[in-house]
C-alpha cells in the first residue's frame, strides 16, 4: 500500500505541473470522474463537448453551451445571444466524464414540485454570473421547488463502494430547509432508508447535527440525516462557511468517511471530519446510484443554494489528490460579478411605470399592504403621489441588489410572497431575501428596466390585471402567461414625482 500510493503521488504532482483539471487529477490519484458537472468551465484539459443547455422560455428552443476552447471557460457570450430580449432556463447539465450521466428536471418524488406531474422547476440561467480569471460564466442559482436528477446512471457507485465528491457552492446563499445536496441518492425519489445517499449539502438545516456559529455548514446527506460528523451531533470542527465561492468534500468507503471544505478562491482544505460512520446503518453504506443536485434524495425541494461546478469519483480520492484539485479551483480565478445589467442609485426617490401598451400611465403604488397599478399623474394629491414613489435602498437580503422602501409608509418594503407582491415590514432572513430585487436592462428594450426577484432569478416584476407579481415567463400560475410578458415585465424608472 505505501509504495503505491507514493507512486500515485508522484504521477499526480507531474500531471499538475501541465496545469491539469480536476477530472485528470482524479484520474492520476487513481480515482476517476464518474460525473461531472459543470456550468463554467471544462473539469478535464481536453474536453471541448457541451457543459449544459438552456431553454428559451418565449419559444421553447434549445441552445447548447461549449466551452470556448478544450479545457476552457463557458462561451457565456453564446448564451446571452440565444436569450437575448428573453428569459432562459437551465434544461440539462450535460456530464464531462463519459458515462453520460446527465442531470435534468427532476420528477417528482415523497414531495412534489410546482410543475406538471410534480416535476420540479428548472433554474434561471442568469441567476448566478461569475468571472473565471476574468471570462464571464453562469452558475445555477437554485430557488426552492428547484432541482435536477439523473435515476438511471452509469457506473456511479452503489452500496459501499467507495465513492469522492465535490462541489463550489455559494455560502450566502443557503436556507435551513432540506437539502441544497450534490451527489449520490435514491433510484426511487423516495427515502429508502438509513445509508441510502451520500452527497454533499450546504445549508444550515440543524435537524440532525451543526456545526459550529449559524452556518451554513457543508455536511453529508447520508439519508435520515444531515451529517456533520459521525453522530447527530454538533462538531465544533466544522464550521460556519461566509465566502460566495465554497469547496466542499464528502467521501466515503467501508468503515471511514470525510468532509472537507475551503475557500474556493484562496488557500486550502480543512478536514472538518474523518472518522468511522455512524453504525447504525451505515456501515457498509446502501448506496443507490442516483445523483441529485438541489434537492434531497425524496425531492425533498425547499432548499436553495447555488452551483457552479461538481464530479463525483468512482474511489476514494486522497487527501493529496483533493488538495491539487482545491489548488485548481483556485487557480481558475473565481469572481463575483455584479448582478446588476442596468444599476440604480442607492438613496434615489424613483416611480415605476407600466409600458404594455394601453397600461403606460399605471405606476407601481400599494392601496394598503398591496401592490398594484395606478394611474397617477402630478395632478394627484401629494399623499396619493407618494404611493407610487419608492427609495432605492441596499437589498435587505443581499446587499449587490436592492429593496424598495415606500415613500409614504417609511419602514415597509416591496417583498413577495407567493409570487404576489406586498408592502411590508419585517426583520427575518426569508423577508429580507423577499424584499431584494436585482434591476436589468428592460426585456423590452434599453430604456426600460426589468426587476428580476433576487431569490427567483427566473421571476420578474409584473403587473397582470392591475395587480403586482413576480412572474416566471411561462409558469405555472395564471400570472406567468407568456402573452405580453416582456412589455408587463418591463417598466420606466424615473426620478420620484416630487422629489424629481
Ligand atoms: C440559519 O441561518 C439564518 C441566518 O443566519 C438564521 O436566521 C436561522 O435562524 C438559521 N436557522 C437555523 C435552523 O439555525
Ligand atoms: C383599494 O382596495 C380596496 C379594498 O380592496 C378597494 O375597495 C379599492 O377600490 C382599492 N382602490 C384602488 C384605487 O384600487
Ligand atoms: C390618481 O388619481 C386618479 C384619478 O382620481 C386615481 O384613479 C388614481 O388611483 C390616483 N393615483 C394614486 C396613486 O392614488
Amino acid at each position: 500500500m505505501p509504495s503505491r500510493t507514493t507512486l500515485i503521488l508522484g504521477v499526480a504532482a507531474s500531471v499538475s505541473l501541465v496545469a491539469a483539471a480536476p477530472c485528470d487529477i482524479y484520474a492520476s490519484g487513481g480515482t476517476p470522474c464518474v460525473a461531472a458537472h459543470a456550468l463554467t468551465r471544462a473539469l478535464y484539459d481536453n474536453y471541448d463537448g457541451a457543459l449544459y443547455q438552456v431553454t428559451r422560455n418565449s419559444d421553447g428552443s434549445t441552445m447548447d453551451i461549449y466551452p470556448l476552447e478544450a479545457g476552457g471557460v463557458a462561451n457565456a457570450a453564446s448564451q446571452d445571444d440565444f436569450c437575448a430580449s428573453t428569459t432562459c432556463v437551465i434544461s440539462l447539465l450535460y456530464d464531462q466524464s463519459g458515462n453520460n450521466n446527465v442531470l435534468s428536471r427532476a420528477p417528482p418524488g415523497a414531495f412534489d414540485g410546482p410543475y406538471t406531474n410534480g416535476y420540479d422547476d428548472l433554474a434561471s440561467a442568469i441567476g448566478a454570473p461569475v468571472t473565471l480569471n476574468g471570462q464571464k460564466a453562469y452558475g445555477i442559482f437554485s430557488s426552492p421547488g428547484t432541482g435536477y436528477r439523473n435515476d438511471q446512471t452509469t457506473n456511479i457507485p452503489t452500496g459501499g463502494d467507495p465513492q469522492g465528491i465535490y462541489a463550489i457552492m455559494d455560502a450566502n446563499h443557503f436556507n435551513d430547509n432540506c437539502c441544497f445536496d450534490y451527489g449520490n441518492a435514491e433510484t426511487s425519489n423516495t427515502n429508502t432508508g438509513n445509508g441510502h445517499m451520500e452527497a454533499v449539502y450546504l445549508g444550515n438545516c440543524s435537524i440532525w447535527g451543526t456545526g459550529t456559529g449559524e452556518g451554513p455548514w457543508f455536511m453529508g446527506d447520508l439519508e435520515n440525516g444531515l451529517f456533520s460528523e459521525q453522530y447527530l451531533a454538533e462538531n465544533t470542527d466544522n464550521p460556519t462557511q461566509t465566502e460566495p465561492f465554497v469547496t466542499g468534500m464528502v467521501k466515503g468507503m467501508t468503515d471511514q468517511w470525510a468532509i472537507r471544505g475551503g475557500n474556493a478562491q484562496s488557500g486550502g482544505l480543512t478536514t472538518y471530519w474523518n472518522g468511522a460512520f455512524d453504525p447504525n446503518g451505515y456501515n457498509p453504506m446502501s448506496k443507490e446510484g442516483a445523483i441529485v443536485l438541489g434537492i434531497g434524495g425524496d425531492n425533498s425541494n425547499g432548499a436553495q443554494g447555488t452551483f457552479y461546478e461538481g464530479v463525483m469519483t468512482s474511489g476514494y480520492p486522497s487527501d493529496d489528490t483533493e488538495n491539487q484539485v482545491q489548488a485548481n479551483i483556485v487557480a481558475a480565478g473565481y469572481a463575483s460579478v455584479d448582478l446588476n445589467t442596468a444599476p440604480l442609485t442607492v438613496g434615489s426617490t424613483i416611480t415605476i411605470r407600466a409600458t404594455t401598451p394601453g397600461y403606460d400611465t399605471r405606476y407601481f403604488s400599494h392601496n394598503g399592504t398591496k401592490i398594484v397599478t395606478e394611474v397617477t399623474t402630478t395632478a394627484n394629491s401629494t399623499a396619493e403621489q407618494q404611493t407610487a414613489e419608492w427609495v432605492v435602498r441596499d437589498g435587505l437580503g443581499f446587499s449587490g441588489c436592492y429593496s424598495f422602501e415606500s415613500v409614504d409608509q417609511p419602514g415597509n418594503f416591496i417583498r413577495h410572497y407567493g409570487f404576489e407582491l406586498y408592502l411590508e415590514s419585517g426583520n427575518e432572513k426569508q423577508f429580507f431575501e423577499d424584499a431584494t430585487f436585482c434591476s436589468l436592462t428592460g426585456l423590452q428594450g434599453q430604456n426600460t428596466n426589468s426587476i428580476r426577484s433576487w431569490s427567483y432569478p427566473t421571476r420578474f416584476f409584473r403587473h397582470y390585471a392591475d395587480v403586482g407579481y413576480i412572474a416566471t415567463e411561462g409558469g405555472v400560475q395564471f400570472f406567468d402567461a407568456t402573452g405580453n410578458y416582456n412589455y408587463d415585465t418591463s417598466f420606466v424608472v424615473s426620478d420620484g414625482f416630487l422629489s424629481g
